[in-house]
């Protein structure tokens, strides 16, 4: 699966994920700017925020309960599309499309 990643202004990278990592992971591995993911994934530092496309959205249950509590926490607005990218889990054949906010800390 692809994901696009889009940066404040606009630049697009597109990676090659591979299903049962996260859009966080991904990121990082490949050093996709502002995606920091200092708690490597464990819902503690709501440093790895980003902005999920609209018909992506369909591909995800809603956030739970500590993913919500830790969207309150973000350095950038939170907006309805917000949501941490650890918890974003790629599959096979379902591309998605994030962008990066302005600020992660
Ligand atoms: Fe820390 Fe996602 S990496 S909450």
């Amino acid at each position: 699966p692809k994901v696009f990643y889009v940066q404040p202004d606009g630049t697009e990278r597109v990676i090659d994920g591979v299903a049962g990592d996260s859009v966080m992971s991904t990121a990082v591995r490949n050093g996709v700017a502002g995606i920091v993911g200092q708690c490597g994934g464990s819902l503690s530092c709501a440093t790895c925020h980003v902005y999920l496309a609209a018909e992506d959205q369909q591909h995800f249950d809603a956030p739970s309960e500590d993913e919500d509590d830790m969207l309150d926490c973000t350095a950038s607005d939170r907006e309805d599309s917000s949501r941490l990218s650890c918890q974003l889990i790629l599959s096979e054949g379902v591309d998605l499309h994030v962008t990066i906010p302005d600020e992660q800390a």
